[in-house]
Formats: C-alpha cells, structure tokens, sequence
C-alpha cells in the first residue's frame, strides 16, 4: 500500500452555531479515519464565522466547544495538528497577498456569498465577500494535498486551485494545487424537512437540522418528523430525496453502506424506518456529547492542546509565507 504519511491534508470548521449531523458526516467523521494515514491539519475557522456577526463571548465559547467536539469525535491531538485559525496571523496575511490576485466578479459569483448575502442583507460586509480567498490562503499556507469537505464547498476548493495556479504562473511555483476529498455517501446530508436542500447549522425551522448536542428525545422527535413521500419503498434513488436521505444518515452512523442499510429495511413500513434511524443516531451521539463534556471540564488540557497546535501550524505556515513575501518582492531585511 501507497505510504501517504508525508501528505498532507486540510480541513476546518467554523465555530458558528451548533454542528449538525451533516457537518460530521461530511467533514469530521471522515478526518478520523484519515488523521492516521496523513498529515493532517484541522483547524477552527473563528476568522471566518466573524464573517457574519457572532456574540463575541460565544464565539470564544464556542471555539473551545469546537475543540473538544472533534476530540471528542474521535479527532486526536496526537496524531494531528488541532488549532484555532486566528491563533495563527500567517492566515490573515497570506490573505491578503492572494486578494491581490483575485478578482472581484469571481467572488461575485460564489453561491456561498450569494446565499449569505440574501439572508444577511444588513451586513454584506468585505470579509463576507473575500471568505474563499481567506479559505484558499488556509489550505494554501500548509500546501495541502487533500482538502476533505462536504459537497457544498466544492466550489470554494476549486477557486483555491485556481488562486494557486494563479499565483504559482505569476511568481513561480510556490503553492501545492490541492485536491478536493469529497466522499459519495454523505456528502451531503439535506434537511429533514425540506430533503432538496442542504441541513445547514442555521435553518430557521427547528425541525430541519439535527444537531451534534441535541438529546435522545429531540433527536427521536425530528426523525419522526422527517419529511419522506407517499410511497412506502425504503431505497435510496434520486425521485425519493427524504427516504435517500435518511439511508445516507443510517450508513453513515451504523458504518455500514447504503445498500446494506436498504436491505435492513426491505419490507418494513416508514414508521418503523424512521425510529430506527432516530435510535442509530441517538445512541452514536450520546458518548459524544458525554466525551465533550467531561473534556470541557479540564480547560487546562484543552489550552495546551490549542497552544501546541498553533504553534505546530505556525511553523508550518511560516515557511510558506516567508517564500510568499520573498517572491511577490517585499523587502526582507537582506
Ligand atoms: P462549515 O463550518 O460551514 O462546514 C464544515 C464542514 O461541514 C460540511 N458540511 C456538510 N457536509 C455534508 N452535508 C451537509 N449538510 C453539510 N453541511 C456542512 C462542509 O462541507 C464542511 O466540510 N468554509 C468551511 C470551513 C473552512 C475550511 C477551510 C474547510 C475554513 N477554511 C479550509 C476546508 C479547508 C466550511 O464550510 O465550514
């Protein structure tokens, strides 16, 4: 088998709001399996849920409930590097060099900003607009291989492939051009309610999104609410979005695939279906929330790991940026 270790492999989340099953599913579950055969960086992206406006208290507390939801869900600090994104200026600075080099019609067209901007009419603010250059100077900085993410930010990953290749024609090879790592199953985790869009941590119906912290009762009660269809055939095909979508959330949680949960189901009713589903779910997320809490009891562990890890990352991104400066002509002191 290939050795891998020596790649490298980038991914964050923003501390904006409660996880739901679709951020796990489609990000963190996948970084535990990989942490052991990559090089892997996994951040907390606070510069980039800044973007829209966060309670500043909460958003420290939530950055260290980030922390320990991924050690929680299995990501280990000792296999990888765990950091908070601002504890890392190289992020912001190597931003701005690369928004030199981006245009601002193709940020104009990112569907990301085009959503954000709708709902936060009152606050389209610059860093709202210049999210994926800040994106693509996070993977850039550690010359990541592999960018593991959900389907919904493909098109962020692919104009930081662009901004590399950008870059690296206009000054000289300096960035690796990262590759998506996006899985088939569960790349994206629609909503319970409506199973053509996306769940996102900040749908306003309270039904939709099932979230990392919610308790067994909450969890059983939005399941049997999920939104399925008239006909009572449990398989996953593109005319049957609701009953796909839950099959994706059972294989997911149970570690199994899609065609083996479609044959646990056959011949059995929706009712039956969905509680079987609720009950997978809740009892994968109980231990976690039990882990997180108890790792948010020792704040001193979770400082140190933090601290470690910026600096880890710092070394890391110094040595980009140091060649960035270099090479786009600023003086240094040579
Ligand atoms: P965020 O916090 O919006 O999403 C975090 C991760 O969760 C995935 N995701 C989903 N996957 C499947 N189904 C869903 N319904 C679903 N909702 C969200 C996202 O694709 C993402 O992988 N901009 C990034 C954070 C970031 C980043 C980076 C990622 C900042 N810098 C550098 C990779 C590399 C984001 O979407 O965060």
């Amino acid at each position: 088998m290939e050795d891998t270790t020596q790649k490298i492999l980038y991914s964050a989340v923003q501390p904006s709001g409660n996880l739901t099953i679709g951020n796990y599913i489609g990000a963190i579950r996948n970084w535990v399996g990989l942490q052991h055969a990559f090089t892997c960086f996994y951040a907390i992206a606070d510069m980039h849920a800044i973007t829209v406006k966060q309670e500043p208290a909460l958003l420290r507390r939530r950055t260290l409930e980030l922390a320990a939801l991924y050690i929680a869900c299995g990501v280990d600090p000792e296999q990888c590097t765990l950091y908070v994104q601002s504890n890392v200026s190289a992020h912001a600075e190597l931003a701005w060099v690369l928004n030199t080099i981006t245009y601002v019609g193709e940020m104009e067209r990112m569907t990301q900003f085009k959503d954000k901007a709708a709902r936060h009419a009152e606050n389209i603010n610059m860093g709202l607009m210049d999210y994926p250059v800040l994106m693509a100077a996070d993977i850039l900085l550690y010359q990541a291989h592999l960018v593991p993410v959900g389907m919904d930010q493909r098109q962020h990953l692919e104009i930081a492939r662009d901004i590399a290749i950008r870059f690296n024609n206009r000054y000289g090879e300096t960035f690796r051009v990262p590759e998506g790592y996006i899985l088939k199953e569960g790349a994206k985790i629609t909503s319970l309610q409506d199973p053509l869009r996306k769940m996102s941590k900040s749908d306003e119906n309270p039904n939709a999104s099932v979230f990392l912290s919610d308790d067994r009762d909450t969890v059983m009660r939005k399941f049997k609410r999920a939104v399925t269809d008239s006909d009572n055939r449990i398989v996953a095909s593109e005319d049957k979005p609701g009953v796909t979508n839950l099959l994706n959330i059972y294989a997911a949680f149970k570690g199994c695939t899609v065609a083996e949960a479609e044959k646990t189901f056959e011949g059995r009713g929706y009712g039956e279906f969905k509680l079987a589903v609720g009950e997978t779910v809740a009892d994968a997320l109980a231990p976690v929330q039990a882990e997180q809490k108890r790792l948010l009891a020792d704040k001193g562990y979770l400082a140190e790991v933090l601290k470690r890890g910026a600096e880890e990352a710092f070394r890391a991104a110094r040595k980009t940026l140091s060649k960035v400066y270099r090479k786009v002509g600023f003086y240094r002191g040579e």
